[in-house]
């Protein structure tokens, strides 16, 4: 799998003078949605994130505010912005992410084709870095 392989959706967009409705369901992203989470009440200059997934697809959104993701193949570097609540980044697996340059009050929401499962993930660099040399 390679940075390329990453890329932006535009979601729908049901604007109302009321608000705005955003929603995402099976054939926007490209899995099955198994799980939703988000991270929130982010200080300032933190960093989230920092592994990679074996199998885990994932699509994220800054849901409010705005941060940055990297993705890293083993060999190439990539950085999205997201800043937007009806645009997201898919992720597929076997790609090292970090999460960073948050602005305050930023919701990182984040909808997942698993249930959470620690084993499905590399969460030591090097041994990430290995392992994709290999493939
Ligand atoms: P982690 O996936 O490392 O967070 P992030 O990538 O957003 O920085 O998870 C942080 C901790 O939360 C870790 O101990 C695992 C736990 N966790 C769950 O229990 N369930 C979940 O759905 C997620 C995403 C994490």
């Amino acid at each position: 799998m390679n940075v390329n392989s990453c890329r932006i959706i535009e979601l729908p967009k049901i604007t109302d003078s009321r608000g705005n409705l955003t929603f995402v369901e099976g054939d926007i992203i490209p899995f099955d949605i198994g799980r939703v989470y988000y991270l929130y009440d982010i200080p300032a200059g933190s960093e989230r994130g920092g592994h990679a997934h074996k199998a885990l697809h994932q699509f994220l959104v800054a849901s409010s505010g705005a941060f940055k993701v990297h993705v890293e193949d083993g060999k190439n570097r990539k950085t999205f912005s997201l800043d937007r609540p009806y645009f997201g980044l898919y992720i597929p697996p076997m790609l090292w992410r970090t999460l960073d340059d948050f602005v305050t009050g930023s919701v990182a929401l984040a909808i997942v084709s698993a249930r959470y499962d620690e084993d499905d993930y590399f969460r030591d660099y090097s041994e990430y870095c290995r392992y994709v040399s290999t493939q």
